[in-house]
């Protein structure tokens, strides 16, 4: 072969190399959120000439778990990037392995360093994070947190829910999340339902839980969870607290200075009561309250409006925290009693959303659309 061919030739090479190494860096893995190239999944890409106008490319390719569940995903977007290559006819091959445990320390090493750079307790930080409490329990935490958190993704919010009431964990459930959260290495990723990222112990089951939840149990597992999850930076994160006053918002409020505080309450006086004191425990720690939320307010039957629990509640809440606490904590929100959030809180999908996953274009979703963007507003006058 004359040198000038044979130059022209390693050029090609060369270049479509280089090409395809440039299209794989925009595939990114769908739980790390981060670029296959930069994650060091694609070990090699070598092109061959066929000498007929064809080339073959091997695409090496170490996926962090082996038979992880979304190698098929990634595998068909390096296959499709290999062959839609716009300027010549190539034929990919992919050789799918794993990581060896020492380069999958080193990544997973990489992966928390990088996120200790930007945890959820910087000041200035994007997420906003909303810490929903009541004194009382069975006053709907876990329903607004779930259909709240559902809300926000359906509105392009990137989303993360946790389930911080470790004993009587309730989302996986509300969100029919089945998965267990794949563990890379001790890092382990939130298991993403209805479009909101996830991570509660209910998603462990009886030995991984057991090790997980070792030591001071409250504290240790919000800090766990804040800090062997790989979140990425959410738009939002939503805690659905456990019932109680004290303790539980103490540990959030430590671990997550930013958090601000919902309260849930119904409109009777024996609830409305707790959940004062439950937003008052604010003022042991630097907690801003963001607001109050009355749920189950009234129920809509045959045109009548029938107010079940009474009234008021939510009301007096926001009267006597802003009145304690010196600055304005507004009633965001009065929900309805609606025998669907516990029907398909049942069948594994949030009320707020039909069966594609879209927010109903109903009053419920529409109750939830504006507490979504009451929440989004900035607090006017931050807790000194
Ligand atoms: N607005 C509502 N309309 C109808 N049912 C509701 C509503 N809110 C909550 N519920 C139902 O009330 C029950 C308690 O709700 P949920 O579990 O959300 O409360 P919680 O405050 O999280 O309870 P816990 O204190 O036990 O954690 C559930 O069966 C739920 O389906
Ligand atoms: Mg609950």
């Amino acid at each position: 072969m004359p040198a000038a061919t044979q130059t022209d030739e390693k050029d090609e090479k060369t270049t479509i190399e280089s090409a395809l190494w440039e299209r794989c860096a925009h595939i990114m893995d769908p739980e790390l959120g981060r670029s296959v190239v930069d994650l060091g999944m694609i070990v090699g890409i070598d092109a061959t000439d066929n000498q007929d106008g064809t080339w073959d490319v091997a695409v090496t390719v170490e996926l962090t778990v082996p038979g992880c569940p979304l190698s098929d995903q990634i595998s068909a977007q390096i296959h499709a990037a290999v062959s839609s290559y716009p300027t010549a006819v190539l034929i990919p091959h992919l050789e799918v392995g794993s990581m060896d445990e020492g380069k999958l320390k080193d990544l997973v090493a990489d992966l928390k360093a990088q996120r200790r750079e930007n945890p959820f307790n910087k000041p200035g930080i994007k997420t906003r994070i909303f810490a929903i409490a009541s004194g009382k329990g069975g006053v709907g935490k876990s329903s607004v947190s779930a259909n709240l958190a559902a809300t926000f993704a359906a509105l392009g919010y990137d989303t993360a829910a946790i389930d911080a009431d470790i004993y009587g964990f309730s989302l996986p459930r509300l969100f029919g999340a089945h998965a267990q959260p794949t563990n890379l290495n001790g890092m382990l990723m939130p298991v993403t339902r209805w479009g909101v990222k996830l991570m509660s112990i209910g998603m462990f089951a009886g030995a991984d839980r057991a090790i997980l939840w070792r030591g001071p149990r409250l504290q240790r597992s919000l800090d766990q969870f804040l800090a062997d999850v790989w979140w990425g930076e959410p738009d939002v994160l939503i805690l659905d607290l456990a019932p109680g006053t004290g303790d539980m918002t103490i540990s959030v409020a430590q671990a997550l200075p930013n958090a601000e505080l919902v309260v849930v309450t119904t409109p009777q006086p024996s609830a409305s009561d707790v959940a004062v004191r439950s937003g008052l425990v604010s003022l042991q720690v630097p907690m801003h309250v963001r607001g109050v939320i009355e749920n189950m307010s009234w129920y809509d039957h045959a045109g009548e409006r029938l107010r079940i629990f009474g009234e008021g509640g939510g009301g007096r809440v926001s009267t006597h925290l802003t009145r304690a606490l010196g600055y304005e904590v507004p009633l965001l929100a009065q929900l309805p009693l609606d025998p669907r959030i516990r029907e398909d809180g049942e069948a594994g999908r949030p009320a707020v959303l039909d069966a594609d996953g879209w927010l109903r274009d109903d009053g419920f979703a529409d109750a939830f659309r504006d507490l979504a963007t009451a929440l989004m507003v900035p607090p006017r006058a931050m807790a000194s």
